[in-house]
């Protein structure tokens, strides 16, 4: 009889189809760290929008398949022109990457001349040719902080990203769009509050899209939580994070996908989800099936027309060589 860790024989099946296939194609399976565990587990790379972005650009892969959504995969075809980049349900979209459009930051632009345009990775391409720097969770304090102190900064989608950076830069020249993700916004100060009654002595990882991150902001000012007890950190700054420290039970804010990963890696701690509820469907809609599929027919090829690739292209590099 299987163990409660060893794969069922379909998963194991299909996972053996998959690595056979990616050898045939010369291909490359990038995922994101909110993929269901076992797409994660066939993964040549699992990591944060930051990591994927670099992956994404050194590959000597012919095939990309990104095990992520839609705008990750068209970051990987601008980043990677002469590669065939595959997203296996076209139906992976984003929220938050929704709550702009290029139309919508070309007028906030003419209300703004002479500002410098930081757009969050979650953002379509054409949104990205439209902006000076591209950023990510890992990275966005670096790239903000980079710009002159008098030079006027237009933030954008993520609302509660963008006053966490606010606040860690102090910067009062700074506008923030008010777009925000449906799961992390979903996390509130009330969630924290309870999480923490309940495991009081819990070191707490904070993703900075959360809606409960000017909260935990203002407990680490306020002194009520100590700086050694709470961090907002991108997915991958929380893996590294939960490696390197030495408490025994974290209290984690973001998608519940991370968990797979920090449980895998530490095997001594344990780690907890502040919200059960927060799990992101369009991540989800990446199967091991609809992976093996996209390699055996090579589809859904993501594409970006060169024109609008070429000018994102800069945007994602400037922030490339930041980082
Ligand atoms: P990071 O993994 O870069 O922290 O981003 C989280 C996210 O919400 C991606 O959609
Ligand atoms: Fe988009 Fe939110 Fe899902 Fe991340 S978790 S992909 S920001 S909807």
């Amino acid at each position: 009889m299987a163990g409660a860790d060893e794969p069922r024989a379909d998963t194991a099946g299909l996972m053996e189809q998959i690595r056979d296939l990616k050898r045939r194609r010369n291909a490359v399976i990038l995922a994101h760290n909110y993929q269901i565990g076992p797409v994660q587990d066939v993964a040549d790379y699992v990591g944060d929008s930051l990591g994927l972005s670099r992956q994404a650009a050194s590959t000597a892969a012919d095939v990309i398949v990104f095990c992520g959504v839609h705008f990750m995969a068209e970051t990987a075809a601008i980043l990677s022109p002469g590669k065939t980049v595959l997203l296996p349900d076209l139906g992976a979209g984003c929220s938050l990457a929704d709550t702009i459009t290029a139309d919508q930051l070309r007028r906030w632009k003419a209300a703004h001349p002479g500002a410098r345009v930081v757009s969050y990775v979650n953002t379509s391409a054409e949104v990205k040719a439209e902006s000076d720097y591209c950023c990510t969770s890992g990275n966005a304090l670096a790239v903000v902080a980079s710009i002159p102190e008098e030079v006027e900064v237009l933030f954008c989608p993520d609302f509660f990203l963008g006053s966490w950076i606010q606040k860690a830069t102090g910067r009062r020249n700074m506008h923030v769009w008010m777009g925000e993700c449906h799961v992390h916004a979903g996390i509130r100060a009330e969630d924290i509050r309870d999480a923490r009654a309940a495991h009081p002595e819990a070191e707490l990882l904070v993703h900075p899209e959360c809606g409960c991150t000017s909260s935990v902001l203002y407990l680490l000012q306020e002194g009520e939580v100590p700086r050694e007890r709470a961090s907002v950190l991108s997915t991958e700054g929380m893996m590294r994070h939960a490696q390197g420290s030495a408490s025994r039970r974290f209290l984690v804010a973001t998608e519940t996908g991370v968990l797979h990963r920090m449980r895998r890696q530490n095997p001594d701690k344990e780690f907890l989800p502040v919200t059960e509820g927060a799990v992101c469907t369009f991540m989800k809609r990446i199967t091991l099936e609809n992976t093996r599929d996209a390699l055996l027919h090579l589809r859904h090829e993501v594409r970006v027309p060169e024109e609008v690739a070429s000018r994102a292209r800069l945007a994602i590099d400037r922030m490339l060589a930041i980082a």
